[in-house]
């Protein structure tokens, strides 16, 4: 069988855990797959930044000359960010390949429409990896839970703000003093805005509401409410009702089932609740379906090794998929509920 070229765009903490692992594991992925991939080029913007271990021969500052190559079968987009990203997973699907993304900002803004783009051009587009890490979400949504009716999407898909929150329940800091801890440690970045005041949340959970009621959701869509104002006094009267606070990501189908809402703010939950003993930078996610009923997702959401497993997971599916001459779940597999920002709360 032919190898399957596969390019990637960005090298930065995720991309170079790729590379290593499809350099590592190269045997193990061509079993799985059932033919060889071959890492055919790696786009960057800075070539002298990149990690030691990754295939100098292979790095090019060229992304566009990359996808527009026309000999490549999957792009692995771990840029983040909506441009370039979003022109260079179209200019992909239109040379014919298909496209594995970490990239929650890209989806969270307008996943339908990319899904359309791939649907065309017979590509396919995967992004376990755009959601709480490692943790397997968005497969087993759109694709293991199709034949059932998701009614609730809910938990924990932010580390940093779970780290802090967690500290400040644990140890009675204040929030700077927990976000001072946080940064010192690595897990927020030097501005957290995206994380504190919920931004993050929110672009996962308008994917995880998109997917889950196959409807376009988009992040404008989801209320959004950071956790900055969270105080030790709120812990406080928090554990004197048996409570804590989590900062949650809420996607809910509405009682009659005719729209969605999504939406991200902290909230106070029973100690007795599973979600109340998720710890430190962990994310949880319940999903409440009809006939499964309640099913919980743990693990770590962030990280270079977490997110390199849900890009290859995606890309072992997409390879074998461009095997199979077929594809994954497209945009007509979405229909069309409306969407309202907080419902009928
Ligand atoms: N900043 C994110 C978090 C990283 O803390 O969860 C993963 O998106």
């Amino acid at each position: 069988t032919r190898p399957l070229k596969v390019a990637l765009l960005g090298c930065g903490v995720v991309g170079s855990e790729v590379t290593r692992i499809m350099t590592t594991h190269a045997d193990d992925l061509a079993a799985r797959i059932g033919a060889p991939v071959e890492l055919a080029g790696i786009a960057v913007r800075r070539p002298g930044r990149v990690r030691a271990g990754v295939p100098e021969e292979l790095i090019t500052t060229d992304a566009t000359a990359l996808v527009e190559r026309g000999d490549i079968d999957v792009i692995i987009e771990v840029i983040g960010g909506i441009e370039p990203a979003r022109t260079l997973i179209t200019k992909a699907f239109e040379n014919g390949a298909s496209v594995v993304s970490a990239n929650k900002a890209l989806l969270a803004d307008d996943g339908a429409a990319l899904h359309a783009a791939a649907e065309k051009y017979g590509a396919d587009l995967y992004y376990e990896a755009a959601v709480a890490g490692a943790i397997p979400l968005v497969r087993p949504l759109r694709e293991s839970l199709a034949g059932d009716k998701v009614n609730r999407v809910l938990g924990i898909v932010n580390g940093t703000t779970n780290f802090i929150l967690d500290k400040m329940d644990s140890s009675g800091a204040g929030y700077s003093e927990a976000l001072d801890e946080a940064t010192a440690l690595g897990y927020a970045e030097a501005d957290p805005t995206a994380d504190v005041e919920g931004f993050d949340a929110a672009a996962k959970a308008a994917i995880l509401a998109g997917i889950a009621f196959h409807t376009r959701v988009r992040l404008d869509d989801v209320y959004r409410e950071g956790m900055t104002e969270v105080t030790a006094a709120d812990f406080a009267s928090a554990k004197q009702m048996g409570c804590t606070i989590k900062l949650l990501a809420i996607c809910e189908r509405a009682a009659d089932g005719q729209s969605v809402t999504a939406r991200v703010h902290p909230a106070m939950i029973p100690l007795s609740h599973p979600l109340a003993s998720v710890r430190e930078a962990y994310n949880a996610v319940f999903v409440e379906a009809e006939a499964a009923g309640q099913l919980m997702f743990y693990g770590p959401g962030a990280g270079g090794s977490p997110t390199a497993s849900a890009v290859l997971g995606d890309l072992v599916a997409v390879c074998r998929n461009k095997l199979a001459e077929s594809t994954g779940p497209g945009e007509s597999a979405y229909t069309r509920l409306p969407v309202s920002p907080m419902g009928e709360v």
